[in-house]
Formats: structure tokens, C-alpha cells, sequence
């Protein structure tokens, strides 16, 4: 393949997001770990369905980052996951050393790539990686609004008996408890929700997004949803590998939009080759900028908790 996608963290979403890339043949795929064997092993695997899956993508596993030099994209999916009763946030100090020690890794040996980052809590772990890379503010990217918008839709699709190709949403807002879905900017094709479903389907369904990463946590026990993250990921990387232009609700530095200054956060975006190729404003009653500013603040507090760990 003419591209190369690196994805760091060989566990649920990285092995996920791998798998789904060779399998779209959108790129060749360096899968690095932390534990020896496994991103090797992994990678080994994927190698032998590439005949019966009809692929040519190679993939390589690696446990250093030498393999990873050159890489157009790379994805971070490295760190641990939520265990039931655990906030996203709770994983922050943890993460964000891991998440600083793999982006200078990966900066130095690939400093044109986009970098997206998965690993939680999402929204902090995008400043540290945008700190630690020294890249400019369209090459590092989170990835949360796309999956919390496939869950509005998937519930959307369910609740109506549609086809989820049909549906449209948009979540906005950091990955949290605080994020914003919009349902009047949701819709079945392009009919918004709130002219199909009364306002306490519409809160069920907003609520059931809000809460659709702990609902997972809870069902699995241990470990958290990576199907619909790896599919996220997958979708956001090939935005960017074809130049697709596609417009996207991810986690973008702002630095004056929606008035908010030097601020991760989750707002509709354009993906092309240069990353984030523009930040789209949207309308938003007082109502829904309330749940913004209350969202943007939650950031806030977690960039707080980062400058006091000292990353
Ligand atoms: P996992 O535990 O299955 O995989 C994480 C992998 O990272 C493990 O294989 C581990 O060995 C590896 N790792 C740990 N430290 C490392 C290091 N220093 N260098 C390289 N690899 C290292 O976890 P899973 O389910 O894949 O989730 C990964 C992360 O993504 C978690 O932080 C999780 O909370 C987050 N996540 C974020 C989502 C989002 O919407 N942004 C959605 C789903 C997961
Ligand atoms: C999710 O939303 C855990 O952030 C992860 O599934």
C-alpha cells in the first residue's frame, strides 16, 4: 500500500482498528505494544486472514518504534481501559504518561503524520499529545464524537425501525458525562428527531448516548466497547487517506471558536489530508451553549488536574 498507518496499543480498539484498516485496504498497518509478543502476534494473525479476507495490506508488529518511521497517520489506543465504577477521568494520571512517553516516540519518527488519539479520558489526552508532539493544531485529533454520534444513531435507528444509513446526529462537547448530543441537528433523512419522536423518547435516547460507554463497561465486566471506537477511528483515518473531506464531530484545538480559546473539544470538523481542514460553527440556542460551556469546563478541570501532575 502507498500509505501507512501506525496504531499504538495492540489491545481491544488497537487490534480492532487494525484489523478494520487492512481489511479496507486503505493503508499498510505497524502495530505497536508494550507487551512483548502480543502486537507481533496479532499482526501475525491478521497476515494469515489476508487471503481468505482478500487483502494486500501488510501489517507489522513491533514492541520499539523504528518500524513506525514515515507512518501518514498514527493512532493512540495505548493505556488502560475503565474497569466498572470508574470514570473516564479516573484513568487520567496513568494514561497521560503513557500517552506523552508513545507520542514523542512516534512525533520524532513520523513528524508529517495526523495524529488521533483514542486513549481516555479523550479530550485531556489530547492536549498531551498535542503538547508532547510539538505538531500544529490540525494534525492532532481526539476521536469521541463520532462514536457518541454512531450510538445517538444506532439508537435513533432502533427507536424508529429505520435503516441507521438513513440517520444522521451530531454529539458535540468533550467525551464525558457532560457531552452535548444535538437532536435538532439529528436527523432520520434529513427529517430532524425532534418532528419524528416526542421530547421523552428524545431525552431517553439523549441520556442512553451520554451514558453508552459505561453501559458497555458495565455489560462486559472488564474492558471497555471497541468495536463502534474502532470503526471510529478507522472512519476518521480514511477521511483523511483519500482526502475525503468528510465532516466529522471530533475533538479539535479551538482557539476562538465557539468562544473557546486553547481548548480540546468536540465540534463538527472538516478530515482531509492536512487533518482538520476547517472547524465549522454551528448555530447553537442558549441552551445548547449552556451544555457546551458546562462540557468545556469539565475539560477545563482536567487540564487542571494535568498542569498539577506536571503533564
Ligand atoms: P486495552 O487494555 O485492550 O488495550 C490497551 C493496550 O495499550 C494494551 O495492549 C497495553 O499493553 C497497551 N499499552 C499500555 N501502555 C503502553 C505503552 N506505554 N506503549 C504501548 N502500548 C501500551 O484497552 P482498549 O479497550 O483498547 O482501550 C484503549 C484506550 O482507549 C483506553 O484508554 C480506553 O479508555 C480508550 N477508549 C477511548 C474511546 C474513545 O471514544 N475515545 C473508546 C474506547 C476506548
Ligand atoms: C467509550 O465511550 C470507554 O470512552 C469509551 O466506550
Amino acid at each position: 500500500m502507498d500509505k501507512k498507518v501506525t496504531v499504538v496499543g495492540a489491545g481491544n480498539v488497537g487490534a480492532t482498528a487494525a484489523q478494520r484498516l487492512c481489511e479496507k485496504e486503505l493503508c499498510d498497518v505497524v502495530l505497536v505494544d508494550i507487551v512483548e509478543g502480543v502486537p507481533q502476534g496479532k499482526s501475525l494473525d491478521l497476515t494469515e486472514a489476508a487471503p481468505i479476507e482478500k487483502h494486500d495490506a501488510h501489517v507489522t508488529g513491533a514492541n520499539a518504534y523504528d518500524a513506525t518511521e514515515g507512518s501518514d497517520i498514527v493512532i493512540i489506543t495505548a493505556g488502560i481501559p475503565r474497569k466498572p465504577g470508574m470514570s473516564r477521568d479516573d484513568l487520567i494520571s496513568t494514561n497521560a504518561g503513557i500517552v506523552k512517553k508513545v507520542t514523542q516516540e512516534v512525533a520524532k519518527r513520523s513528524p508529517n503524520a495526523v495524529l488521533i488519539i483514542v486513549s481516555n479520558p479523550l479530550d485531556a489526552m489530547c492536549h498531551v499529545a498535542y503538547d508532547a508532539s510539538g505538531f500544529a493544531k490540525n494534525k492532532v485529533i481526539g476521536m469521541a464524537g463520532v462514536l457518541d454520534s454512531a450510538r445517538f444513531r444506532a439508537f435513533i435507528a432502533m427507536e424508529l425501525n429505520v435503516s441507521v444509513e438513513s440517520t444522521h446526529a451530531f454529539v458535540l462537547g468533550g467525551h464525558g458525562d457532560t457531552m452535548v448530543p444535538l437532536p435538532r441537528y439529528s436527523t432520520v433523512a434529513g427529517i430532524p428527531i425532534t418532528e419524528l419522536m416526542s421530547k421523552e423518547r428524545i431525552d431517553a435516547l439523549v441520556k442512553r448516548t451520554a451514558n453508552g460507554g459505561a453501559e458497555i463497561v458495565s455489560l462486559l465486566k472488564t474492558g471497555s466497547a471497541y468495536y463502534a471506537p474502532a470503526s471510529a477511528a478507522v472512519e476518521m483515518a480514511e477521511s483523511i487517506l483519500k482526502d475525503k473531506k468528510k465532516v466529522l464531530p471530533c475533538a479539535a484545538y479551538l482557539q476562538g471558536e465557539y468562544g473557546f480559546k486553547d481548548l480540546f473539544i468536540g465540534v463538527p470538523v472538516k478530515l482531509g489530508a492536512a487533518g482538520v481542514e476547517q472547524i465549522i460553527e454551528i448555530k447553537l440556542t442558549a441552551e445548547e451553549k449552556a451544555a457546551l460551556q458546562k462540557s468545556a469546563n469539565a475539560v477545563e478541570e482536567l487540564k487542571a488536574v494535568l498542569k498539577k501532575i506536571g503533564s
